[in-house]
C-alpha cells in the first residue's frame, strides 16, 4: 500500500478509529447504561464508543505475560491504527525500552505520532456524525505522551511485509488485522518472524472477512488456532473472547466479538 491509496485517509474513517481508540480522552465517553436496573441500548446519536477493546486486550496480554514470568523489553503492535494499544502496552509493562507501531495508513501514523509522541495541543478532530460527514470538534483532552518517546517509540508507516527490524521483539500484538489481510497465513508468518525465541504473540480477530480485502474465501478461518497448526514453533498460552464496538455514523452502532489468543514462540 502506498500513501496514495490509504484506505483510512478519509475523515469519516479517521473519526471511527479515533473514537474506537481515544474517545475517553478526545470526546468524553458516556456510559452505555444508566444503572444495572435500568439498562438501555446505547444511543448512537449521543453516546461515545468507549475504547474498551485495546484496554482489555492489553490487560489480557499482561496476565498472559505474567503466567510466563515475561517482562518484555521490546514490543511491536502491528496494524495498531492511531496507537491506543501501544499506549496501553506502555502503561502495563514498565520494563519496555522499545515500542514500535507498524501501520500502513499514513493518516493513522500522523495521529499516532501526535497522540503518543508529542505534547502539542491537538487540532480539531473528526467525530462520527451524519452519514459520511463527520463534524469537526475541539478535543476535550489529550493523553500524556509516552515518556521519553523520541528514544523509545518508533512509528513505522508501512505494511508489516515491508518492515525489516534490526532486532526481534519480546512481545508482538496484532488486533483485528487478519480479516483485513489478503493472506492471513502470510500475515501470521510475518508476525512470527518479528518475535524473539520465547516471545509472546497476542492476536485477535472478529473474523469479519470481506472479499475486497481477503479475496480467497478458502482462507476465511473462524478460529485463530487454525493458523497455529505447527506446534513445533508455537505453544498455546491462553485464549479469551472480547467484544468491541464502532460507530459508523450517528445512526449506526456495531458490536463485534473478537477471539483473542496468546501463543509463545518456541526456542
Ligand atoms: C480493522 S483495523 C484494526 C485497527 C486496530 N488494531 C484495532 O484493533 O482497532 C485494521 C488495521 O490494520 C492495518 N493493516 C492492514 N493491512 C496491514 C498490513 N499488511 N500490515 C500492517 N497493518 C495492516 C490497517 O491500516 C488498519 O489500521
Amino acid at each position: 500500500m502506498t500513501s496514495g491509496d490509504d484506505d483510512y485517509a478519509t475523515p469519516d474513517r479517521l473519526a471511527i478509529y479515533l473514537e474506537i481508540g481515544w474517545s475517553d480522552y478526545l470526546y468524553g465517553t458516556k456510559p452505555g447504561s444508566q444503572s444495572a436496573d435500568e439498562p438501555r441500548y446505547p444511543n448512537p446519536r449521543q453516546d461515545r464508543v468507549p475504547p474498551n477493546f485495546p484496554v482489555a486486550a492489553i490487560n489480557l496480554a499482561k496476565q498472559w505475560a505474567q503466567t510466563l514470568a515475561l517482562d518484555p523489553r521490546s514490543v511491536c503492535d502491528v496494524g495498531g491504527a492511531t496507537g491506543r494499544a501501544l499506549f496501553e502496552l506502555d502503561r502495563q509493562f514498565p520494563s519496555l525500552e522499545r515500542l514500535v507501531l507498524v501501520e500502513p495508513s499514513k493518516r493513522f501514523c500522523e495521529w499516532a505520532q501526535r497522540l503518543l509522541a508529542s505534547d502539542e495541543a491537538l487540532p480539531e478532530v473528526p467525530l462520527a456524525d451524519r452519514i459520511g460527514t463527520p463534524k469537526w470538534v475541539a478535543p476535550r483532552a489529550r493523553p500524556r505522551p509516552i515518556e521519553d518517546a523520541p528514544e523509545r517509540v518508533s512509528i513505522v508507516n508501512a505494511p508489516l511485509e515491508l518492515y525489516t527490524p534490526e532486532r526481534g521483539f519480546d512481545l508482538v500484538s496484532c488486533f483485528n488485522v487478519i480479516d483485513r489481510h489478503p493472506r492471513p497465513s502470510k500475515l501470521l508468518e510475518a508476525l512470527g518472524g518479528l518475535l524473539n525465541d520465547g516471545g509472546l504473540l497476542v492476536l485477535s480477530s472478529p473474523f469479519d472477512f470481506r472479499a475486497a480485502s481477503t479475496p480467497d474465501p478458502a482462507s476465511w478461518i473462524d478460529d485463530l488456532n487454525a493458523l497455529f497448526a505447527d506446534t513445533d514453533s508455537w505453544s498455546h498460552v491462553g485464549e479469551e473472547e472480547l467484544y468491541y464496538e464502532y460507530r459508523l455514523h450517528d445512526r449506526s452502532w456495531t458490536r463485534l466479538c473478537a477471539q483473542v489468543v496468546a501463543k509463545r514462540r518456541r526456542a
